[in-house]
């Protein structure tokens, strides 16, 4: 019997559903919660499979993942990639790739992080050349954090001044500007295991209930479109679980947000239709991924040691 582990936390609806629908389908698979205390090196982990919900608020977790993962767990989503991934960096990586994405630039942080004073900063120029930034990114605009989530510390600029008294307020978080796009429909679609995509018309200027009740819908155009879009984004970034936003200005979709290696998945919050398609999906690919039994990854430079000492020489 091949074994599901799913690690979360404060969730509610998603993880007890979810073991339950794979313990109720007719596989050799099976899912339970975690349980884990003090890990040491020699660990092994009992999982064929853990997914990961929550390691991006839990460190431990996260180290606790890699481990699994050199024992060969398969750890949806990768914790390698997940640790070394930024947003600015995302965005960068679908731009070079023709995905239309936000301008975008990246700040210093307003005040200098724990343990660093001005003599840290010698390579920086000072004062930032803001009016070029500011040319180029243009108002409105969206200042918000390189790397995060759940919409903290976001904040939608109209001018100079507005940025500069936002900009004052984020300590020493790594922000980005970004051109905001001024859209007429806006989609937030999960995409799982790569290849299987939801489309969800989402209104972000609703209150947070309504998010899901947009008076907008996809063309069949623009939902192969996205479609399509998700899986490149996805299948670049190495995400098994994830949700990918889109903002639709003049008809072109430009990708937002797609860094949600942990995505919302609550039964109140995506309402139940939603709900029923992570659902199903989730436990489809985890099952797949449980069958398909352990195995250690082999795309890092330290795979080659694990196969022993004489591939470790080449
Ligand atoms: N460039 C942008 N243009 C239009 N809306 C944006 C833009 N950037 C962010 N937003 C809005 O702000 C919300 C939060 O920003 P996002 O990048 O998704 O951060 P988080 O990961 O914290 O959710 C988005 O859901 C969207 O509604
Ligand atoms: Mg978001």
């Amino acid at each position: 019997m091949k074994k599901v582990g799913l690690l979360f936390g404060m969730e509610q609806t998603f993880p007890p559903a979810l073991v339950a629908e794979i313990n109720g389908r007719d596989v050799d698979v099976s899912a339970e919660f975690v349980r884990i205390g003090g890990v040491t090196l020699e660990e092994l982990f009992e999982y064929d499979v853990i997914l990961d919900r929550i390691s991006q608020d839990v460190p431990y977790y996260r180290s606790m993942l890699k481990l699994a993962s050199l024992n060969g767990v398969r750890v949806v989503n990768n914790p390698f990639w997940w640790s070394a991934d930024d947003k600015f960096f995302n965005y960068a990586l679908a731009g070079k790739a023709g995905i239309p994405v936000p301008k975008t630039a990246l700040l210093p942080s307003k005040q200098h992080p724990p343990d660093t004073t001005a003599e840290s900063f010698r390579n920086l120029k000072f004062p930032l050349n803001w009016e070029e930034i500011f040319d180029y990114i243009g108002f409105p605009a969206y200042l918000k954090p390189h790397d995060g989530g759940g919409w903290k510390n976001v904040y939608k600029v109209h001018s100079i001044e507005e940025f500069f008294e936002a900009y004052s307020e984020t300590e020493d978080i790594v922000m980005t500007l970004q051109e905001s796009i001024e859209f007429t429909e806006y989609y937030r679609c999960y995409c799982i295991g790569k290849k299987h995509v939801h489309i969800m018309p989402y209104e972000p200027r609703n209150p947070h209930h309504l998010r899901y009740k947009a008076d907008f819908a996809p063309s069949p155009a623009m939902l192969d479109t996205l479609r399509d879009l998700c899986i490149r984004i996805c299948t670049m970034l190495g995400y098994d679980f994830n949700t990918v936003e889109f903002a639709v200005r003049d008809g072109i979709p430009y990708a937002i947000d797609y860094m949600n290696p942990a995505p919302d998945a609550e039964r109140t919050s995506i309402q139940e239709d939603n709900f029923e398609w992570v659902l199903k999906h989730a436990a489809d690919f985890l099952i797949e991924q449980a069958l398909l039994g352990r195995a250690v990854p082999e795309e890092y430079s330290w795979s080659r040691f694990l196969r022993g000492p004489a591939a470790a020489k080449q």
